[in-house]
């Protein structure tokens, strides 16, 4: 069996698509866990793009053990000069530059001969050598390309170095026959492919990303590049817990192993989504919160005999354990810890100590307490926001539409409170805190949903703002009650502003 290295582009393809500027503790939290999830590569960032990138890619490189970390360059030797700076401390440092190659890419974008491209591409992978031995060379929009240009590019790149190079569907135009065919056209054509990895990097337009991945690795690539919960550009990438379980389940139909703990696959799922505030849909495949559920009577009555019937994933395997208690306001210490380690969460004393105070203060408002729940009540707690918190929250609507708020804060040790009117309750709660805070905000997106089922469900708020040059910074707040948890979303989006 061949060796399939799992390459997580989440923190550069995923986060700088979404246009939100994560900080760099929650940049690191991510990169922790990848590492835990036991990728080989982290694509950390792209530091010529911004000081901020560059920073978070130095750090990644200097804090993170145990995975390759890459960074991402354009074929210009600025661009890579920066990487290999940003990279050098890193324990296994990558760097991954590259050009595109289609036709519409190089005569509109570029300006440049399809000979003009080959050579910048081939002068960019011997500059990157100077730094470092590991370079993967990407050609962009190379499903688009012509296959025999293609062909000659590789060549010439690999001649110059280039340890892994990448085919990716860019725009996600392909069919997975298609891309199969592409890739095992590179693997028989040219002619030093031997000597180097060939990888995936697929975008989902149509729907296929994961499919046009596994044609790849059926095709013959070693290595596959995508994100968590398929964050990415567009309509997003690859999706590798698909890609990871796909395989997993069929092993055998691949030829290829991997190096992946599958255990901590919902884990990550769920950090990068409360990370980056993007939701992840209930019926998502491997990760969504219906994805093991069984709802209709012949299903159900199916897994009661023979589970095989219709589980083809046992739900551990992936990290979702079985329940077998519920948890209520009459729950111990003992009870809660127990069910937060099977979910996969490691609690010193006293930190279990603030939790067990959240899950009573929850549990008095909800009478049963289910993984959800404990998801976002983990979610929230020990990421407290620096120096803010909400104390109180008073709203008195007037009619429809406006409503005042009432808000006090305790910021930097000091008690605050003041008052606002606003379109509605939560919109006067913002506008309170916005004059406590004097800070222009701009609110550019609000979203509100209900964790696990029923009326006394918890809210999950997610905010994304801006304000000066922050970027977007997104903040997460829960609470029983929608308007305490979108005042405390905000506060902790206001936390991460500089
Ligand atoms: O989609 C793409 O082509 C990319 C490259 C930069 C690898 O993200
Ligand atoms: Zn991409």
């Amino acid at each position: 069996m061949r060796k399939l290295y799992i390459f997580d582009t989440t923190l550069r393809d995923g986060e700088q698509s979404l246009g939100i500027t994560l900080n760099i503790n929650e940049k690191l939290e991510i990169a922790r866990q990848l590492v835990k999830l036991g990728v080989d590569i982290i694509e950390a960032g792209f530091p010529a793009s911004s000081p901020g990138d560059m920073d978070s890619v130095r750090t990644i490189a200097r804090k993170i053990k145990g995975a390759v970390i890459c960074g991402l360059s354009r074929a210009v030797e600025k661009d890579i000069d920066c990487c290999a700076e940003a990279l050098r401390e890193a324990e296994q440092p990558r760097i991954h530059t590259g050009i595109a190659v289609s036709p519409v890419h190089m005569e509109k974008k570029l300006r440049l001969s399809p000979q003009q491209v080959v050579e910048t591409a081939a002068a960019a992978v011997k500059h990157a050598k100077k730094y470092v031995s590991d370079v993967e060379f990407y050609a962009e929009d190379a499903f688009r390309s012509e296959p025999a240009f293609l062909v000659k590019v590789l060549e010439r790149v690999i001649d110059a170095g280039a340890t892994v190079v990448n085919i990716p569907d860019t725009v996600g135009y392909a069919t997975p026959w298609q891309y199969a065919e592409l890739v095992s056209f590179v693997m028989d054509n040219v002619k030093n492919i031997g000597s180097t990895v060939v990888s995936t990097h697929c975008h989902n337009d149509l729907g296929m990303a994961t499919a046009n991945s596994l044609a790849g690795i059926k095709a013959g690539v070693s290595q596959v590049e995508g994100t968590i919960n398929g964050i990415g550009e567009r309509a997003g990438n690859t999706s590798l817990e698909e890609v990871i379980m796909a395989v997993y389940s069929q092993q055998g139909l691949y030829g290829v192993e991997m190096g992946v703990r599958t255990r901590e696959i919902s884990a990550t799922s769920r950090l990068v989504s409360i990370i980056t505030g993007v939701p992840v849909p209930s019926h998502k495949a491997i990760v969504g919160a219906n994805a093991f559920m069984h709802a209709s009577g012949i299903h159900q009555d199916g897994i009661l005999k023979e589970k095989n019937t219709y589980e083809i994933i046992d739900p551990e395997i992936v990290g979702v354990p079985k329940n077998m208690i519920v948890l209520s306001a009459r729950s111990g210490r003992h009870a809660l810890k127990h069910r937060l380690v099977e979910l996969g969460y490691k609690l010193e004393q006293s930190d279990l100590d603030t939790v067990y105070k959240n899950f009573l203060r929850l549990a008095d408002r909800k009478r049963e307490i289910f993984d959800e729940d404990l998801h976002a009540l983990m979610g929230y707690t020990g990421k407290e926001n620096d120096g803010i918190s909400i104390k109180n929250i008073s709203v008195a609507t007037n009619g429809v539409s406006t409503a005042t708020a009432t808000v006090t804060v305790e910021l930097n040790d000091k008690t605050i409170t003041d008052a606002a009117c606003g379109n509605g309750p939560v919109d006067a709660v913002f506008k309170a805190i916005d004059r406590i805070m004097g800070k222009s905000i701009i609110l550019e997106d609000f979203n509100l949903y209900s964790v696990s089922k029923g009326s006394e469900a918890i809210g999950n708020a997610i905010v994304k703002v801006r304000c000066g040059n922050n970027g977007l910074v997104v903040g997460r707040g829960v609470s029983t009650d929608v308007i305490e948890a979108s005042g405390k979303a905000y506060v902790n989006a206001l936390s991460k502003i500089k």
